[in-house]
C-alpha cells in the first residue's frame, strides 16, 4: 500500500471532541479553499485561550452525528461556509446543507456562529451562510455571536478579520476562558528531516506515485495527470490579450462528462517566483523534509503532501501569487530584524481602521503577493517550514468544458483567457492562466471533470437560446457539436440562437470559423454578435438580445431553453433585467408577473446560468 497525504479517522468526530477533551466545532463548506483555511486559522486562534477545536470537512464525516453534538458539555459549534454558484453550497457542503435544512437535527442549547462567504457580484449574495444561520437557530441552536457575511469582491479578507476580531473576546468571555499570550506565535507543523532515498512526493495530491500509477476514481482529492494535444492562440495578433484553445487527452483514465460540465486544472507556481523566494530566504530548497502537526490528535497530519522537498512544495503545493492573508504578515514580522518592517507588516494585520485601510491599500488594492512582500521588506527572513505552514493551499482553477463528449470521450477542450496586468512597475500575470500558456503539446497537466448543472435540453427538438461573451461562449461550443452530432445521425434539431459578444471583430472574436461553418450546417439557426469596442458606444450581448426581441420571445414562449455563461462582471445582471423588459412589453407582463415568470423558468431549468467572476 502506497503511503497516502491524509488518512480518514474511524472515530466519529463527536467521540474524539469527548475522548479529546473539545468543545468546539468547525465545519466548513470551502470550493476554492478559502472557507477552509479561515476554519484553520479560527481553530489556531482558540490556542490563544488554550482551546483546541476539532475541525472538520463534512464530506468527511456521518453529518447526523451532528445530532449527537448535545451530548457535549458547553458545544460551541462555527460554520465557515461560502455560496458557490448560483447560490448552492459548495461541494463538500451539499449534504450538511441537506442535512440541517431537512430539520431532523437536535441541535438544543448548542451555541453557534456562522462566517458567510460570497460574493456581491452575485445574485443569491451568501445565500448559504444565511441559510444556515437561520436554520442553526431553528434547531434549537443558541447563536452567539452575529452572522459575519464576507464579500470576495469587495475585501473578504478584511471582512474576515473584523469577524474574527469581534468575535473571539466575545467567545471567551461566553465561556469564560482565559487568554494565554504565549500561545500567539506558536506554530502548529514542526519540521522533520528526512533521510536520503526516500520516496518523495513530486507534486501528486493524494498517493505516492499516483501519477505513475494512476487509479480511478479521479476527483479533487486524486487528479488525473492529462497529456496536452493542442494548445492554440485564439486572438489575433491585433489584441492586446491572449486566449489559448487547449485540448487534453484523458485517454485510459474513464472520465466522462458532458457539454456544460467544468474541467478543474491544477497548476505550478512560475518557476521565476519560486527562485525568488529560494533566493530572497536563503535555504537548499532540494532537501527533503516533512512537516508534522504538533497536535498529534489533528486530523490534518500535514499541511500538504510529504515528504517532498522545499522547491517541491513551493512549485505544487502553496499560493505564492495571491494577496498576502493578514495573520502570514503577522508571523512573518516576528522574523523582521529592521523594527521599521516589523512594526509596518505587524501594523498591516492589525484589525484597527488604520491597519485595515493600510491592508486594504498595500496588500488587497495593489495586490502584493509573498514575493512582493519579502522583496520590499528585505529584513524579513522566516524560516521557510514556518512560511510553508502559514500559506494557503494553491488550488485548481476551473473552466467551462469547451467540447462534447460525442466526438470523443477521451478529448476535453477549454478556452482561457489569460490574466495579465500592471499595478505600477509590477507585470502580474495569473497563476493557471500562465501555466497553460506555457503547456506544449505532449505535456501533461493534473485534471478533474467538476460535474455542472447546466445540461442541454433533453430533446434534441427543443430550442435554445444561448448568450455568452468571451471565454463564456466555451459550453455552448460544445453544445453546438453535442447537436451537429444528433443532426449528422439524422435526428431533428431544434432552433439554436447565439448572442455571442467581444471587444473587436478583428480582435478577439474566438472560434469565428467554427461559428460560420455551424451556421452553414444548419446547427447554428441564428448568430448575433456584439463588438463592444468596435464603434464609439458600446454595443452589448444583451443589446442585441433586444434587437431580436420579437424572435426571442417567440422562442420562449414555444419552450426555449435560456443559456447564459461568461465572465463579465455585470452581464448576468444586465441580461436578465433585459430579459424581464422582453417579457413585459412583449409578453404584456407587470413587474411582478415578468419576476415571477423568470423565477419560474429558472425552477424549471428553462434558464440557465454560469457566470463566474
Ligand atoms: P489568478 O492567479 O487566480 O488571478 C486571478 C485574480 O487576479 C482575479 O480573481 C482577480 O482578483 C485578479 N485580477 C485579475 N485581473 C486583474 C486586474 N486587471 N487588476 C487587479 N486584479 C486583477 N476562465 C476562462 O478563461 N475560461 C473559462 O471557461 C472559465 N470558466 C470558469 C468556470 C467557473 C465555474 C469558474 C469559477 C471560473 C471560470 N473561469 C474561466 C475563470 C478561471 O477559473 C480562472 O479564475 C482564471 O483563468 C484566472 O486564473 P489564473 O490562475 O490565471 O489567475
Ligand atoms: P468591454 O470589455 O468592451 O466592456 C467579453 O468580455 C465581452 O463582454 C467584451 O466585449 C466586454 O466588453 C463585454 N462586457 C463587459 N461588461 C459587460 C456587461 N455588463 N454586459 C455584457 N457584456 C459585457
Amino acid at each position: 500500500v502506497s503511503p497516502t497525504f491524509s488518512s480518514k479517522s474511524n472515530q466519529s468526530f463527536i467521540d474524539r471532541m469527548r475522548n479529546e477533551n473539545r468543545q468546539v466545532l468547525i465545519m466548513y463548506g470551502s470550493q476554492t479553499g478559502t472557507a477552509e483555511e479561515m476554519s484553520g486559522r479560527l481553530a489556531k486562534d482558540l490556542t490563544r485561550y488554550s482551546k483546541k477545536a476539532v475541525v472538520v470537512d463534512p464530506e468527511d464525516i456521518e453529518v447526523e452525528d451532528l445530532n449527537r453534538l448535545t451530548e457535549i458539555q458547553d458545544a460551541l459549534l462555527v460554520l465557515c461556509i461560502a455560496t458557490y454558484g448560483e447560490g448552492d453550497p459548495t461541494d463538500n457542503s451539499v449534504s450538511l446543507v441537506e442535512y440541517l435544512n431537512a430539520g431532523e437535527c437536535d441541535l438544543s442549547g448548542v451555541r453557534f456562529a456562522v462566517f458567510g462567504l460570497g460574493n456581491k457580484t452575485y445574485e443569491h449574495f451568501n445565500a448559504i451562510g444565511k441559510q444556515m444561520d437561520a436554520q442553526l437557530e431553528k434547531l434549537g441552536g443558541k447563536r452567539i455571536f452575529a452572522l459575519g457575511l464576507g464579500d470576495d469582491d469587495a475585501n473578504l479578507e478584511e471582512d474576515f478579520m473584523r469577524w474574527r476580531e469581534a468575535f473571539l473576546p466575545k467567545i471567551a468571555a461566553e465561556f469564560n476562558w482565559e487568554l494565554n499570550t504565549e500561545a500567539e506565535t506558536m506554530r502548529q507543523y514542526q519540521l522533520e528531516e528526512v533521510e536520503a532515498g526516500k520516496a518523495l512526493f513530486k507534486g501528486e495530491f493524494g498517493r505516492l506515485g499516483a501519477y505513475e500509477r494512476p487509479r480511478p476514481p479521479f476527483d479533487i482529492k486524486n487528479p488525473f495527470l492529462a497529456t496536452v494535444l493542442v494548445n492554440d492562440e485564439l486572438h489575433t495578433e491585433k489584441s492586446d490579450r491572449s486566449c489559448r484553445h487547449i485540448e487534453f487527452s484523458v485517454e485510459g483514465s474513464r472520465i466522462r462528462y458532458e457539454a456544460g460540465d467544468h474541467l478543474a486544472v491544477f497548476p505550478t507556481n512560475d518557476s521565476n517566483l519560486v527562485e525568488k523566494i529560494i533566493e530572497l530566504l536563503d535555504f537548499d530548497a532540494d532537501k527533503a523534509f516533512r512537516l508534522v502537526n504538533v497536535d498529534e490528535d489533528a486530523s490534518k497530519r500535514h499541511p500538504f503532501p510529504c515528504p517532498t522537498t522545499f522547491r517541491t512544495a513551493l512549485e505544487h503545493y502553496v499560493d505564492i501569487c495571491a494577496p498576502v492573508k493578514s495573520h502570514v504578515l503577522k508571523a512573518i514580522s516576528e522574523y523582521c530584524s529592521d523594527e521599521a518592517e516589523k512594526q509596518y507588516l505587524s501594523s498591516l494585520a492589525t484589525a484597527n481602521e488604520e491597519g485595515l485601510a493600510e491592508y486594504a491599500r498595500y496588500i488587497q488594492k495593489e495586490r502584493r503577493s509573498i514575493v512582493d512582500v519579502l522583496k520590499e521588506h528585505k529584513s524579513c527572513k522566516p524560516p521557510i517550514e514556518y512560511l510553508l505552514e502559514l500559506l494557503p493551499r494553491l488550488q485548481a482553477r476551473y473552466y467551462s468544458i469547451a467540447s462534447s463528449p460525442r466526438l470523443g470521450e477521451e478529448k476535453i477542450a477549454i478556452c482561457a483567457v489569460v490574466t495579465k496586468y500592471s499595478i505600477g512597475d509590477r507585470n502580474i500575470r495569473g497563476v493557471c492562466t500562465n501555466y497553460l500558456t506555457k503547456k506544449l503539446a505532449t505535456s501533461k497537466s493534473p485534471v478533474f471533470v467538476r460535474k455542472s448543472t447546466m445540461r442541454l435540453p433533453h430533446r434534441t427538438t427543443t430550442q435554445v437560446i444561448m448568450i455568452g461573451p468571451g471565454t463564456g461562449f466555451a459550453p455552448f461550443r460544445g453544445f453546438l457539436q453535442d447537436r451537429q452530432f444528433h443532426k449528422n445521425a439524422g435526428k431533428e434539431i431544434g432552433k439554436m440562437h447565439l448572442f455571442y459578444g467581444c471587444r473587436h471583430p478583428e480582435h478577439d472574436y474566438i472560434y469565428q470559423e467554427e461559428l460560420a461553418e455551424f451556421e452553414r450546417d444548419g446547427v447554428l439557426s441564428h448568430l448575433d454578435c456584439a463588438f463592444s469596442r468596435a464603434q464609439n458606444e458600446k454595443i452589448y450581448v444583451q443589446n442585441k438580445v433586444w434587437e431580436a426581441r420579437v424572435r426571442v420571445w417567440q422562442a420562449i414562449q414555444d419552450g426555449a431553453h435560456v443559456y447564459i455563461c461568461g465572465d463579465a462582471r455585470n452581464m448576468a445582471r444586465d441580461v436578465q433585467a433585459t430579459l424581464q423588459k422582453i417579457f413585459r412589453e412583449l409578453g404584456g407582463k407587470t413587474e411582478q408577473e415578468a419576476q415571477t415568470y423568470f423565477k419560474d423558468m429558472e425552477k424549471s431549468k428553462r434558464y440557465q446560468a454560469d457566470v463566474w467572476s
